[in-house]
């Protein structure tokens, strides 16, 4: 018996490197499929594909290594306002993806004002980082639009808009406290492709940030109407803030965190105010996702 186990045995165990090898290989984000072809051809591939006009997103051939899909695991910050930790959100080859797409694309990043609350200014003493914005078409870019409209699930989701890279780098860049929604509704058009194209008005109701890039000292996310952390926190993703109020994010790469700016009537909730601490060296990138509540639609479910 111990002669013929032990081949199979032998063979168990040379199974053991190349298995270990090949999820290190996955772990880069170096997947090569059967043909040997590299996830950054396959996008080029995918990103050369005529895009069917009818959907938002387009589907994708099934022999292409790259995958929407994507498990990550969640931790509730808050009930009410609604916050939740994202781990694991985006993966590496879709951030250096995001990274080569916004690399070109970078300008001094605005805030609104006017009398309308729309009008685009600078002010660096509000904000200071770059903004790149990402082109809707960019099959990552659909693909992270789908991921945040599956999260929302049964809450209205028709519109996510264009994704913004934001890069906040060493000597201080920062946005000081502020809403993601806007004070009062801004006109737009629901449902792209469909025909009723009337603007309709809408706000903001869920705000993803996610980390492309975490190598820096501070930069943290602070809500500062936020419950603290448990006692038992490690303090590695999110923490208690000086001065023992609010909660703190910290920049961790992959990660990300989502949460519902607007009351259930429709109007901005305050306790959703959050600044980007300032950069005290290197560099934190984040990726702006967010979706569009339209004020004469049914916020969750059905009619
Ligand atoms: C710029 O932002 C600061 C901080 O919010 C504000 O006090 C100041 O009035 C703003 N400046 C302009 C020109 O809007
Ligand atoms: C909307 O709901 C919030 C929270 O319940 C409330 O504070 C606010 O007054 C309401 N606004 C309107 C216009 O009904």
């Amino acid at each position: 018996m111990g002669l013929t186990m032990e081949p199979k045995t032998k063979y168990a165990i040379m199974l053991i490197p190349v298995s270990m090898m090949l999820l290190s290989v996955l772990r880069c984000g170096q997947f090569l499929s059967k043909n040997g072809v590299t996830l950054n051809n396959a996008l080029e591939r995918i990103a050369s594909l005529p895009l069917p006009f009818s959907d938002l997103i387009p589907r994708q051939p099934d022999e292409l290594p790259y995958t929407c899909e994507q498990s990550y695991t969640i931790e509730l910050l808050s009930i009410d306002p609604l916050v939740i930790y994202l781990n694991n959100f985006i993966r590496d080859e879709e951030i250096e993806h995001l990274l080569a797409l916004g690399k070109d694309r970078f300008s001094t990043s605005m805030v609104f004002a006017g009398s309308d609350g729309f009008r685009e200014v600078l002010n660096k003493t509000m904000r200071s980082s770059q903004t790149a914005f990402l082109p809707k078409d960019d099959v990552v870019c659909q693909c992270l639009t789908r991921r945040m409209q599956s999260l929302l699930g049964n809450v209205q989701n028709v519109e996510v808009e264009a994704l913004q890279i934001v890069k906040y780098m060493t000597g201080g860049d920062h946005y000081r406290s502020h809403t993601d929604w806007f004070d009062a509704p801004k006109l737009d058009t629901p449902i792209p492709g469909s025909s009723d194209r009337s603007p309709k008005p809408s706000n903001r109701l869920g705000s993803i940030f996610a980390y492309l890039e975490d190598d820096c000292e501070r930069g943290e996310t602070y809500f500062p109407h936020l419950p603290s952390v448990k006692e038992t926190a490690d303090g590695n993703k999110f923490a208690l803030a000086d001065g023992d109020t609010g909660l703190l994010v910290k920049p961790r790469r992959g990660n990300a965190v989502f949460w519902n700016n607007l009351h259930s009537n429709g109007t901005g909730d305050e306790r959703t105010s959050h600044a980007g601490l300032p950069v005290e060296s290197g560099t934190k990138i984040g990726l702006n996702i967010w979706s569009r509540y339209f004020l004469d639609e049914t916020m969750v479910g059905g009619d």
